[in-house]
């Protein structure tokens, strides 16, 4: 296990540090987001999309748990909150296990479904505009992309 911290001081800089990951990131990765409400999950994953080259605009899917988007790289951008308590597999595995990068806010109301190797994100708040950002690698892949980060 490997940890990096970074804080950023504006939203730009968390889209920043997201599409710098992307670049480094490979079919298959899954990447979980963790922080409280507003802490800046989907805009971390507006980030990655950019550095994936999604054209659509990214909204946070609250109401329909995943959405699906082209890049150089296919995004599967979950949200699990209303997962909650839920124990309930929506298919999971066929995500984590696609062709895609799979990014999940509120991942820790999944963590049963999680798979071993992934890359966890835990933004905080640092005051209005800043936050701070830790990632914490679980696997030699991801251990490896935090070096590079
Ligand atoms: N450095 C920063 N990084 C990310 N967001 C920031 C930053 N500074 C300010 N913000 C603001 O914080 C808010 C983050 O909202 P966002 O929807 O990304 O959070 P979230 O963690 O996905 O929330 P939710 O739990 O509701 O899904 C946005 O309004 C954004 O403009
Ligand atoms: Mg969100």
């Amino acid at each position: 296990m490997h940890t990096h911290k970074v804080k950023v001081m504006t939203e730009e800089e968390t889209r920043q540090l997201a599409a710098q990951l992307a670049a480094l990131l490979k079919p298959g990765d899954v990447i979980t987001l963790e922080g409280e409400l507003g802490a800046g999950k989907t805009t971390f994953t507006k980030g990655l999309a950019i550095g994936l080259g999604v054209k659509r605009h990214v909204s946070s899917p609250t109401f329909t748990i995943i959405k699906e988007y082209k890049g150089e790289l296919p995004l599967y951008h979950m949200d699990v909150y209303r997962l909650e308590n839920s124990e309930e597999d929506i298919g999971f595995d066929e995500y984590f296990n696609g062709a895609g990068i799979c990014v999940v806010e509120w991942a820790q109301f999944i963590d049963e479904f999680l798979p071993e190797e992934r890359l966890e994100i835990e933004i905080q708040y640092a005051g209005e505009n800043s936050r701070v950002i830790q990632f914490t690698a679980y696997g030699t892949h991801f251990e490896g992309i935090l070096r590079e980060l």
